[in-house]
């Protein structure tokens, strides 16, 4: 299937590893050009070049802070300014570290807020003038299977991305007029350095080794496996397609079944 957005600029935010560098990759194999950005300039910069390399395709690196207002309105401006548009926006940021109730104070939450729902916020307000400017926008806001099921030792993130998608839906309502659609997807236990590091993190505490780890997480799959990075930006780059031009305001899990309720 031909997803229909070659030569669409796409802003990939937090892309340097993991679901966000993969979803980048998928959208330069469908021929759109790409920015990507992180906090740190190393790990951004070879993924350009593995990105390009791969697709031989027109990737922009930024390095952006995205809990930075500023950094995002000039981010932004700098695309507008090489490429003239914006028309696909995947906001993704890092997740709040791992914890429970005790662990944390408020001020912990703000930061998460911060994080997971301020920034998508922040980004959604720069870059939507310039879709509704050409009457066609992608929007995708990463969130996790946690804003349907709670993850026990995972508050800080359960609290902060609901919010992400109570804003999705609002939005997607507010903008389909104008042929921008807004969605948000949920990716369950994918094998990205963000997993591996929680499976170290398990290991360090004593609980079992990391191999009990993965048996774990993987018993409350029904797939009986962790998802692959290519599998959750394969759903990404769907929505953000031409093809995908009557779906809006929804919450994708992408998550081999863990999800275990109705919606
Ligand atoms: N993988 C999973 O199983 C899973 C499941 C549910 C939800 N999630 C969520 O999905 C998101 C992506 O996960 P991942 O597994 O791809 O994580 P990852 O492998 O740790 O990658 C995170 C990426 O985000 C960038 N980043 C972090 N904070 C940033 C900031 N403030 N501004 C700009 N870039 C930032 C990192 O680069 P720098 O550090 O250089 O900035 C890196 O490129 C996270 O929010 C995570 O919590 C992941």
């Amino acid at each position: 299937m031909d997803l229909g957005i070659k030569d669409k600029v796409a802003f990939v935010t937090a892309s340097s590893k993991g679901l966000g560098k993969a979803v980048a990759l998928q959208l330069s194999m469908e021929g759109a050009k790409i920015v990507i950005c992180s906090r740190s300039r190393e790990n951004l910069v070879k993924t350009r070049n593995e990105i390009i390399e791969q697709t031989g395709g027109i990737v922009k690196d930024l390095t952006v802070d995205v809990t930075q207002k500023q950094q995002i309105i000039k981010a932004v401006d700098q695309i507008i300014q090489e490429f003239g548009a914006i028309d696909i926006l995947v906001c993704n940021a890092g997740g709040p570290p791992a914890g429970m109730f005790e662990d944390f104070t408020p001020d912990d939450y703000r930061d998460a807020v911060e994080l997971n729902l301020m920034s998508t916020i922040t980004l959604c307000y720069e870059v939507i003038p310039f879709m509704k400017k050409q009457q066609w926008g992608r929007i995708i806001n990463f969130t996790s299977v946690s804003v349907k099921q709670p993850i026990d030792n995972l508050i800080l993130s359960n609290t902060s991305r609901t919010g992400v998608i109570g804003f999705t839906k609002s939005l997607s309502n507010q903008v389909a007029k104008h042929n921008i659609t807004v969605n948000a997807v949920c990716p369950g236990y994918t094998k990205t350095e963000r997993v591996e590091s929680l499976a170290r993190s398990f290991e360090d505490s004593g609980k079992g080794t990391i191999k009990d780890f993965y048996k774990k997480v993987e018993s409350t799959i029904p797939m009986g496996r962790i998802g692959t990075p290519e599998e959750f930006a394969s759903a990404v780059a769907f929505l953000a397609s031409e093809r995908a031009s009557y779906i809006t305001g929804i919450t994708l899990q992408i998550d081999g079944g863990f999800v275990k309720g109705l919606f």
